[in-house]
């Protein structure tokens, strides 16, 4: 396996927890999921087809899409035994392995997703190569999905500024009481923070040409709870972005 840090390994509960803590924000990211797996980057209708989800966590949105979409991923790939560990608990398929180091074997694949900024956990000099790899795992027109809290939104400055350490620790409780960070303490963020930009480049220099934005919950971050939105074309005033890519 490639040089992995588990920042989850003594707090794997806290996706499930925050996911039932914020259910409305959870709710919202799961339409958001769903709209970049059934989309082309042109817009039209896409079939999401044979899926491999990495960084899968606890397996929170693949236990959901099949229920609710009865669309099933075929395989999950999860660096952190802890986190993995719920996910196989949940029926997954789990392989414990990083986006860098998983076997593609099974290839070819019709979509490769990164849910949950799980990309942002690769860091910069591995991800084109990564990234290039996943591309040649597609199958003709396949995608790859990547959904994220962009370093432009309002929340992604608010956790940067945080991980930063440059907010006293009630600040940034009050900045994030409304958010999926409220639990500011139990939160690891992902070390690597871009703006979508920087992913579309990097997505360039892998071998992608096509691309589709989706984005949700463009409130301010205190009010991200406050309902469950459906997502919009475009990604410069959602908190959550899709990007997806063929
Ligand atoms: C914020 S969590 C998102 C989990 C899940 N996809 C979700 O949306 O609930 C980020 C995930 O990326 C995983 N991760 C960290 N480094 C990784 C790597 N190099 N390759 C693949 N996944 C990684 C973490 O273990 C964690 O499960």
């Amino acid at each position: 396996m490639a040089t992995f840090t588990d920042v989850y390994a003594d707090k794997a509960g806290v996706l499930d927890d925050t996911s039932k803590a914020r259910s409305n924000i959870y709710e919202s990211r799961l339409r958001l999921l769903h709209k970049a797996l059934v989309t082309a980057p042109d817009g039209g209708a896409a079939d999401p087809g044979k899926i491999v989800s990495i960084g899968v966590g606890s397996g929170i949105f693949e236990t959901l899409l099949d229920q609710r979409y009865g669309i099933r991923v075929a395989q999950s790939v999860e660096p952190s035994a802890a986190l993995g560990a719920r996910a196989r608990a949940k029926g997954l398929d789990v392989v414990e392995a990083t986006a860098q180091g998983f076997d593609y074997g099974a290839a070819p694949y019709d979509t490769i997703v990164y849910n949950g900024s799980s990309f942002g956990f690769i860091p910069d000099d591995e991800i084109v190569e990564t990234f290039s790899r996943n591309k040649a795992a597609l199958a003709r027109g396949g995608r790859i999905v990547l959904t994220d809290v962009p370093a432009e939104s309002a929340l992604g400055i608010a956790l940067r500024f945080i991980q930063e350490g440059s907010v006293p620790g009630r600040v940034a409780e009050e900045a994030l009481a409304g958010t999926a960070f409220f639990n500011v303490s139990e939160h690891s963020y992902k070390p690597y923070w871009h703006e979508i930009g920087w992913y579309v480049d990097v997505l360039r220099k892998a071998g992608f040409t096509q691309f589709g934005f989706w984005q949700t919950i463009p409130e301010n971050p205190p009010y991200h709870n406050e309902r469950i939105e459906d997502p919009t074309p475009g990604y410069k005033s959602g908190n959550y972005v899709a990007i997806v890519a063929s």
